[in-house]
């Protein structure tokens, strides 16, 4: 089996209606490993250079205001597969597109305020998790 990894952010309205648990216990359950986790509240330099290829669309205000508002969980996801399956896990951007079972298909309303972030490519996976555990980078 091959060990990947991806980047898992628990977003401030997650954190804030206490759901930590809940989104780590699915990510566990499923059969990953959580080897790195932290929590930490964005400032909005970091969040431009995290979210940088929004930049420009209409949403991308409402999304640094969101991503800023409150701490975050950041967490280091081990596994097989972890980048499509925590995406899945997760379910579609928008929680009306999400399926029923899926995060933020049970815990989300919003395309704004949809809970959680997982990293879309290995690419990105890797330039994510060297943005926030910085010691990790090879
Ligand atoms: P994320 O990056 O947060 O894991 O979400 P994602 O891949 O499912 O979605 P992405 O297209 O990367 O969008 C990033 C975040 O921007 C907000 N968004 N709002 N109002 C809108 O139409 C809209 N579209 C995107 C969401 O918070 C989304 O998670
Ligand atoms: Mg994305």
């Amino acid at each position: 089996m091959k060990i990947e990894r991806t980047l898992l952010i628990i977003k401030p309205d997650g954190v804030a209606r206490g759901l930590i648990g809940e989104v780590l216990v699915r990510v566990e359950r499923k059969g990953y490993r959580i080897e790195r986790i932290k929590t930490l509240t964005m400032d909005r330099v970091f969040a431009e250079t995290h979210y940088a290829e929004h930049k420009g669309e209409r949403y991308y205000k409402d999304l640094i205001d969101y991503i800023t508002e409150g701490p975050v969980v950041v967490a280091v996801i081990a596994g097989e597969n972890p980048i499509d399956n925590l995406r899945k896990i997760m379910g579609a951007t928008d929680p009306l597109d999400a399926t029923a079972g899926s995060i933020r298909g049970s815990y989300a309303t919003s395309v704004t305020r949809n809970l959680v972030h997982g990293s879309d490519s290995t690419e990105s996976a890797a330039h994510e998790i060297a943005l926030f555990f910085p010691e990790m980078a090879d």
